[in-house]
C-alpha cells in the first residue's frame, strides 16, 4: 500500500514539475509555475519519506531544518543578486548528488558487492563527477558574481591552461572507467577517492579562466550539470522521479545557456575556454567627441512632445530600483497619448527575464514588453529612445568592432531613434568594459545620475510640481 502510494506520489510530483517550467514560459502564469514547482517538491520529500526503508527519521527531520536555516535567508537576496544565488543552490544540489554516490558506493561495497553491476557503477562514477564538479565550480562561480575578496573577478589564465583542465577530466574519467570494470578491486576505494578529489579540482579549475561577464551563462550550465548529476543518481537509487527532475533539470539549463549563448553570439566552447574579459578593450568611442547634457526639464518636453517613446531598460535600472519610478513615468507620458513600449534585450541585466520581472514587479503592461527582434524594424520611426542604465545592450560597436568582447552581439538599435536620452552616472563603460559610442552621437543626450532620482525628476516634471 505505501509503496503504490509512493508512486502515485512519485507521478503526480513529475507531472507537477513537467507544469511548473511549461507554466514559467509566460508571465501570466509564472505564479501557477511557482507554486506547482514548491508543491511538486514539498509531494516528492513526502513520497520519499514514507519509503519503507527509511530507517531514521531524524535525520529528515534535521536535514529539513538545516535546509530551511539555509533556504530561507537565501531567498530574501535583491534581484541583482539572483545569478550567484542561482549557483549555491546548484552548488548544494551537486554537493547532496556527489555525496549520496560516495555513500551509495561504500555501502555496497561493504554488504553488498553483487550490486555493483557495471551499469550502476557507470552511473555512479558519472553522479560523483558531475555533482563534485558542479560543486566547486558553481561555489567560485558564485564567489566571482559576488565579487568576493580572494576570488579574482579577471579570468586567470597560463599556458597551456585547456589541457591541464582536460587532462585532470579525462584521469577522473579514466580511473571511473578502470572502477566500472573492477568495482571491488582492493585498490577501487582509494581510485574512488582520487575521482571524488579530481572533480572538486576540475570544477574550480573549468571556472578560474571564465571572467565575471560570462558567469551567468556558466551558471547556467552548471545548472545543466547539476540536472545530469541528479540523473544519475536516479539510477543509482532507482528513483525514476529523480531521473525525471534531473532530466528537466538538465535540460533546461542547457536550453537556457543555448539561448544566453546566441542573444550575446557567443559558441559554447568561447564560453567555457574563451576567457572573456582578457579582450583587449577598444576605445570604440571617437576620442574628440563630446558628451552633451541634457536638463531634467529639456528632457521631460523632449518626452512629452514624442509621440512614441522606446524605453530600454539595463542593468543600471536594476540596480538603482528604479523600476517604480518608471511606471510613473509610463503613466505620465500614457496619459499625454504618447505612446511608450519598452525594448527587452535578452541579455539585459544579469541574468535571462532579469528586466521582464523587474517590469512586470511594477505592474507596466507586458503588453509593453517589445523583444529586441520587433522593436529594431521600428527603431527609426521612434522619436524619443530613452536608456535607463543600458551601455552593452545598446552599443553599436558590437556590429563592427571585432576586437572587442561584445563583437557580434546582437544589440537594441537605439541608434537609430530621432533622439536618444541616456541615463547613467558617469562616463564609464559598461560590463563588457568597452566605450560607447552612442552616448556621443549628434542626437543623443545624456542626463547624468542615479536612474530612480533621473527618472523620480522627470516624472515630477512632467507632472508640473517642478523639481523642488
Ligand atoms: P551594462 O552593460 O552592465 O551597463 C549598465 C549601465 O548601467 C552602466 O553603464 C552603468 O553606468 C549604469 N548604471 C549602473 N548603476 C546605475 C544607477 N544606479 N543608475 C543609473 N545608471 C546606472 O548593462 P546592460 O546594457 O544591461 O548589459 C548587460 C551585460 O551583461 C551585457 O554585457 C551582457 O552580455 C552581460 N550578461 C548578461 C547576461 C544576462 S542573461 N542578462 C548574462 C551574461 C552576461 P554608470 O556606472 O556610469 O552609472
Amino acid at each position: 500500500m505505501t509503496h503504490a502510494v509512493a508512486q502515485f506520489a512519485a507521478v503526480l510530483a513529475t507531472v507537477l514539475f513537467i507544469f511548473s517550467l511549461y507554466w514559467m514560459n509566460d508571465p501570466k502564469t509564472a505564479r501557477h509555475a511557482v507554486v506547482a514547482g514548491v508543491t511538486a517538491m514539498l509531494v516528492a520529500v513526502l513520497a520519499t519519506w514514507i519509503q519503507p526503508e527509511i530507517v531514521h527519521h531524524g535525520w529528515v527531520v534535521l536535514a529539513i531544518v538545516a535546509g530551511f536555516i539555509v533556504g530561507v535567508p537565501l531567498s530574501r537576496v535583491p534581484l541583482t543578486a539572483v545569478p550567484q544565488r542561482t549557483a549555491l543552490s546548484h552548488a548544494f544540489g551537486g554537493l547532496a548528488a556527489g555525496l549520496v554516490g560516495v555513500a551509495e558506493y561504500y555501502l555496497w561495497l561493504g554488504e553488498r558487492s553483487a550490486q555493483l553491476t557495471p551499469f550502476r557503477m557507470s552511473a555512479l562514477v558519472a553522479e560523483v563527477i558531475l555533482g563534485f564538479l558542479t560543486f566547486t565550480g558553481s561555489l567560485m562561480a558564485a564567489g566571482k558574481l559576488q565579487e568576493v575578496k580572494w576570488i579574482p573577478q579577471r579570468p586567470v589564465t597560463y599556458p597551456g591552461q585547456n589541457v591541464v583542465n582536460i587532462g585532470v577530466l579525462a584521469i577522473a574519467v579514466a580511473l571511473g572507467v578502470l572502477i566500472v570494470v573492477h568495482p571491488t578491486a582492493a585498490w577501487s576505494g582509494h581510485a574512488f577517492r582520487a575521482i571524488a578529489g579530481l572533480a572538486l579540482l576540475f570544477g574550480v579549475l573549468l571556472i578560474i579562466p571564465i571572467g565575471g561577464a560570462d558567469m551567468p551563462t556558466v551558471i547556467s550550465i552548471l545548472n545543466s550539470y547539476a540536472g545530469l548529476s541528479a540523473v544519475a543518481m536516479g539510477f543509482v537509487l532507482d528513483s525514476k522521479l529523480l531521473v525525471t527532475a534531473g532530466a528537466l533539470d538538465g535540460s533546461s539549463g542547457l536550453i537556457l545557456s543555448i539561448i544566453m549563448c546566441r542573444a550575446m553570439n557567443r559558441s559554447f566552447s568561447n564560453v567555457l575556454f574563451g576567457a572573456f574579459g582578457t579582450v583587449r578593450k577598444t576605445a570604440a568611442i571617437g576620442e574628440q567627441k563630446e558628451w552633451k547634457q541634457e536638463t531634467v526639464e529639456g528632457a521631460a518636453q523632449l518626452l512629452e512632445q514624442a509621440s512614441r517613446v522606446v524605453v530600454i531598460p539595463g542593468y543600471g535600472m536594476a540596480v538603482a530600483q528604479a523600476q517604480h519610478k518608471v511606471r510613473e513615468l509610463y503613466d505620465q507620458l500614457t496619459k499625454r497619448g504618447v505612446t511608450v513600449q519598452f525594448a527587452i534585450h535578452p541579455v539585459a541585466g544579469r541574468m535571462p527575464g532579469h528586466m521582464n520581472v523587474l517590469l512586470a514587479e511594477a505592474n507596466i503592461p507586458y503588453t509593453a514588453l517589445v523583444e529586441m527582434d520587433d522593436i529594431n524594424p521600428e527603431m527609426p520611426q521612434c522619436d524619443v529612445a530613452l536608456v535607463i542604465g543600458a551601455n552593452d545592450v545598446v552599443n553599436p560597436a558590437a556590429r563592427y568592432a571585432k576586437d572587442t568582447p561584445i563583437y557580434g552581439m546582437p544589440i537594441i538599435d537605439a541608434d537609430k531613434a530621432k533622439t536618444v536620452l541616456a541615463i547613467k552616472r558617469s562616463k564609464n563603460p559598461g560590463f563588457a568594459g568597452i566605450d560607447n559610442e552612442l552616448y556621443v552621437q549628434d542626437n543623443t543626450w545624456m542626463l547624468f545620475g542615479d536612474a530612480k532620482t533621473v527618472v523620480g525628476d522627470l516624472v515630477k516634471q512632467l507632472a508640473g510640481g517642478g523639481l523642488h
